[in-house]
């Protein structure tokens, strides 16, 4: 069967996103036909690996294509200077040209350290991301952010590097855990609460069989998404005109739980920004913007895909701690990204940090009700 076509428009940038069952297999074919390269460094983590790499590695080799694997550790970790310095010495003794692709196959850790690795070599060689996650195919691997960890903070080192070409095989997804595809399905149902109310309520309908795996769910759930990736990255490629910030929905309260607890498996990022998903509708329907209806909507979904929707026992002045070292700041404000309702997301930049913390002290005094009771 043919892949579904998502272009993503960006002048000289611009690339398309082909989603099909059975994508991995063509990929050899697919490179060859895009760079004529003879060798390919495929740049992916250690579970990845295990999975999927035999076969990616079988169908360069079949189209003539010499595949070199360049192996990280699964896990945020590898998002770090030692790694991406491993991973531009080895692809740097490839003697690549600019006009090669390296290969990201895998999640998010991998789509980022790959990006990176290919935006600096060579002041920025070609890539190609076969993202392996849910999430990876509906949000990380579009749009060219790319980035490492410092010691500072979550991705406060990269740089906007497009891929060449996004290849999404859903059919992948049958080997990820359950836990990641909950975590993927925030992603998804983000789109739906940022701009299509069907979408959301296609979520409500069909979330639980996207988890199932059902192929027709799974593809819907992915085309959907890339395509509202593509259009607001094509909008606005480098997050200056407040399009693109709207993806950023859940993530201020997100990155803030992520960062309190470590960016540990103790809370997945999808898990993260589902919290955080909820926390800016209650936080909306608090400020008098959006109806409570909206946000007990939202938590309802949220349970349903078995995704966490309530404030876990953290500080809240730690919390807001967090957010005020966020990298979006502009002018000592942090930008939230707020909600008139389901479908209505907008960037609200009069939000006091100590209304957040008032806000968050709130929420801990419910959540500890709710488990005491
Ligand atoms: N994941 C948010 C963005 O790509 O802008």
């Amino acid at each position: 069967m043919r892949p579904v076509v998502v272009p993503v428009a960006l002048g000289p940038r611009s690339y398309d996103i082909l989603i099909g069952a059975g994508l991995l297999g063509e990929a050899g074919a697919r490179l060859r036909a895009l760079s004529g390269q003879a060798r390919a460094a495929i740049v992916t983590d250690s579970d990845v690996a295990e999975r999927h790499l035999a076969r990616l590695s079988a169908s360069l080799e079949a189209s003539g294509i010499r595949p070199v694997p360049v192996v990280v550790p699964a896990g945020e970790g590898s998002k770090s200077f030692a790694m991406l310095e491993r991973v531009i010495e080895e692809l740097l003794a490839l003697a690549p040209e600019r006009r090669d692709c390296l290969v990201a196959l895998g999640g998010g850790v991998v789509g980022d350290l790959a990006g990176l690795a290919a935006a600096l070599v060579k002041r920025g060689m070609g890539f190609i991301q076969v993202p392996t996650t849910l999430l990876a195919m509906v949000d990380s691997s579009v749009g060219g952010k790319t980035a490492i960890n410092a010691a500072a903070g979550k991705n406060l080192v990269g740089v906007f590097h497009q891929p060449r070409a996004v290849w999404i095989d859903p059919a992948l997804l049958d080997t990820l855990p359950d836990r990641q595809m909950r975590a993927g399905m925030a992603e998804v149902v983000k789109y739906g609460l940022i701009s299509d109310p069907a979408f959301f309520a296609w979520c409500e309908a069909n979330g639980p069989q996207v988890l199932a795996r059902v192929p027709r769910a799974v593809a819907h759930a992915v085309e959907v998404s890339c395509r509202a990736k593509a259009a607001i990255v094509g909008a606005d490629e480098t997050e200056q005109a407040g399009i693109r910030a709207l993806l950023n929905l859940g993530h201020t309260f997100g990155h803030a739980l992520e960062a309190e607890t470590g960016f540990s498996d103790r809370l997945l990022h999808g898990e993260a920004v589902a919290i955080g998903m909820a926390l800016a509708f209650r936080f909306s329907a608090r400020r008098g913007h959006c109806p409570a209806a909206d946000a007990k909507r939202v938590e309802a979904v949220l349970a349903a895909l078995g995704l966490p929707h309530a404030l876990p026992p953290l500080a809240a002045g730690r919390l807001v701690a967090h957010m005020a070292h966020d990298k979006k700041k502009a002018g000592g404000e942090v930008p939230f990204v707020l909600v008139r309702g389901i479908g209505e997301a907008f960037l609200a930049r009069d939000v006091a940090l100590c209304e957040v913390e008032a806000f968050l002290r709130e929420e801990a005094e419910l959540s500890q009700r709710r488990t005491a009771a």
